[in-house]
């Protein structure tokens, strides 16, 4: 069985401005169907990578390819691909309908008017705004208007849909609703989807895969859960989701789990990440511990089994979020950490500010990658 080819794939890309390398070797499959992401910091490339794959920018270097097709050096009305611009921004002079209609009118030969007019009502329908083709756009809430703006896009059937940052302009509760309607967009058209954002979660939650990038190269790609349980560094361990990192020096490996020296000569053990090779022993480590991994006792209690390292600590803060709690707590030597304990029975709060406490994790739950 051949494996089927990707909608898009960048192969060794690279895009210069002068002296700025936006995007440095970037290989990417974008696999038929997917909704993939693309997480970063802001000037990281991003948009770069999008309009290369659009067509508005050509690469410095490497070779871009549409379902298999070399299409460097292609102009982007040649491609079966459609981008939703970060800033969009509707024709103010024209009506809903004619917005939306816009990609179909510059078509030579120009489709028949009956035709423009079945596909608007498709391309609404689908973004659920029938009934809205005569509106003027500034008689459109933020949310409806970035909705044009996707009609405008799916009007013309692309293969694959670019959206940069199509969300960012709205409200946390039009976001949820936005990102629920394009989760059920993407699920019905069966377009390929790669969404731009800055907001890990969108991408966690939307995804089937993630991308993460920074200055310019991608460093990791995967599930939202390969990325959260086995990042292959400790920025990505710090940009998906919360983490506590413990800096180190890798010791012996044995039975699966790695010694660490920590500050002060506190020792630890962890185990290297999946998506990536063990540390040298005698390198500098990162011990990355998510905050529900650490489990938070009495200064007097015991540590459940199966807990290698202990720790005392004080409560500096606490936080209540409903069937968790947040604790940040301070070692005198570890710093400050947070830890999400669970609810147990009806108590809210176990523990109080300035309580003494104890605080471990098993080496499972210890991660030991590379300091970069
Ligand atoms: N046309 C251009 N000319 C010169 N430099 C550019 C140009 N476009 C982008 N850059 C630079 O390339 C880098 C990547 O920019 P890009 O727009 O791809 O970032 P981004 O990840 O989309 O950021 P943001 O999240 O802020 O939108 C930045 O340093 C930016 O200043
Ligand atoms: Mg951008």
């Amino acid at each position: 069985m051949t494996a089927a080819i990707p909608d898009i794939s960048f192969r060794g890309v690279s895009k210069r401005y002068g002296d700025v390398l936006a995007v440095d070797r970037v290989d990417l499959d974008l696999p038929k169907g997917a909704f993939v992401s693309l997480l970063g910091p802001s000037g990281c490339g991003k948009t770069t990578c999008l309009r290369m794959m659009a067509g508005f920018e050509q690469p410095s270097k490497g070779d871009v390819f549409i379902r298999g097709d070399n299409v460097t050096g292609v102009p982007a009305f040649k491609r079966p691909v459609n981008m939703v611009f970060q800033h969009y921004a509707l024709f103010p002079h024209l009506n809903v309908g004619d917005n939306v209609s816009y990609g179909l009118r510059q078509r030579t030969p120009k489709p028949p008017r009956e035709e423009i007019a079945k596909a608007v009502d498709e391309a609404l329908s689908m973004v659920r705004l029938s009934g809205y083709g005569q509106r003027r756009t500034w008689e459109l809430s933020g949310g409806q208007q970035q909705r044009v703006a996707l009609a405008r896009a799916l009007i013309n059937r692309p293969a694959v849909l670019l959206l940069d940052e199509p969300l960012a302009a709205l409200d946390r509760k039009l976001r949820h609703d936005m990102q629920i309607e394009l989760q059920n967009l993407q699920r019905n058209v069966g377009i390929t989807f790669l969404l731009v954002t800055h907001d890990q979660e969108e991408a966690l939650s939307m995804s089937d895969s993630v991308c993460i990038m920074k200055d310019g190269r991608l460093v990791q790609i995967g599930t939202p859960r390969e990325l959260y349980d086995e990042p292959v560094n400790g920025y990505v361990a710090d940009f998906v989701g919360k983490s506590n990192f413990f800096a180190g020096t890798a010791g012996r490996a044995h039975e699966g789990l790695i010694d660490v020296t920590l500050a002060d000569g506190m020792k630890a053990a962890g185990r290297a990440s999946k998506s990536t090779a063990r540390p040298e022993q005698g390198s500098l480590v990162l011990v990355s511990v998510r905050p529900e991994q650490i489990r938070l006792v009495a200064a007097t209690g015991d540590l459940p089994n199966g807990v290698a390292f202990r720790a005392e600590a004080r409560v500096l803060n606490r936080i209540f979020l409903g069937e968790q709690t947040e604790y940040i707590v301070t070692h005198e030597r570890l710093g400050d950490f947070m830890v999400r304990s669970p609810r147990q029975g009806n108590q809210a709060t176990a523990f109080e500010i300035g309580d003494r406490v104890a605080v471990g994790w098993s080496p499972d739950a210890a991660l030991i990658l590379a300091k970069e």
